[in-house]
């Protein structure tokens, strides 16, 4: 089959329009996530572990992970029996996270939305796991203290809240808090 001049420049078009579009929302959605929340940088997979283990997480439980990135806290919550919900506002770390849930046969336990932790009440949540920056934290303590119920446990990686009393530090930047009465936002 020989291909005209016509098909060789619809070609080019479709592959030019195509690698912008994508360049796009990688530049968009990683901008977005910088702006308002963190960049993607995965916690390493010990202080998964501690994370986990700190948090008392049992099986059934439901664990929230805010900014779930590659999706390494959601596997891992979920090989402990748990319920895991992540929210992630990159559409590819959505789409990478959700292949290695499968490829890790976690995906009856394992979930993640695509869109942003600061438009979702989490009030259903056991445990919450974040990795966000220092000028986030403020205005996540007041959310997750206003929405989580009484007896939930929250995780946070290298960042503390500027005002909730620390339940324990376990080491390595892993920080537990208690919610033990919801208060006004
Ligand atoms: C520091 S990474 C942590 C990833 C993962 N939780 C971990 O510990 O390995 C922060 C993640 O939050 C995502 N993110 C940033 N802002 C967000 C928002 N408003 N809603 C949902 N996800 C967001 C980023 O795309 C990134 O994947």
């Amino acid at each position: 089959m020989v291909f005209g001049p016509f098909f060789l420049i619809a070609w080019v078009i479709i592959l030019v329009v195509g690698l912008s579009l994508l360049g796009g929302t990688l530049f968009a959605t990683t901008a977005y996530s910088v702006f308002s929340g963190a960049p993607f940088l995965p916690t390493d997979e010990r202080n998964v572990d501690d994370m986990i283990r700190s948090s008392g997480l049992k099986p059934g439980e439901l664990l929230v992970d805010l900014g779930s990135g590659d999706g390494r806290i959601l596997i891992a919550a979920a090989r402990v029996g748990a319920r895991a919900e992540g929210w992630e506002i990159s559409p590819f770390l959505c789409l990478w996270s959700q292949w290695k849930i499968r490829r890790a046969g976690v995906a009856d336990k394992a979930k993640v939305h695509l869109g942003s932790y600061w438009t979702e009440t989490f009030r259903q949540a056991d445990v919450v796991t974040l990795f966000l920056i220092t000028s986030q934290m403020g205005r996540m303590e007041k959310k997750l203290r206003s929405e989580l119920p009484v007896g939930s446990r929250v995780v946070s990686y290298a960042f503390k809240f500027p005002h909730w009393e620390l339940a324990d530090k376990t080491g390595r930047g892993v920080y537990l808090y208690r919610q033990t009465e919801r208060k006004a936002p």
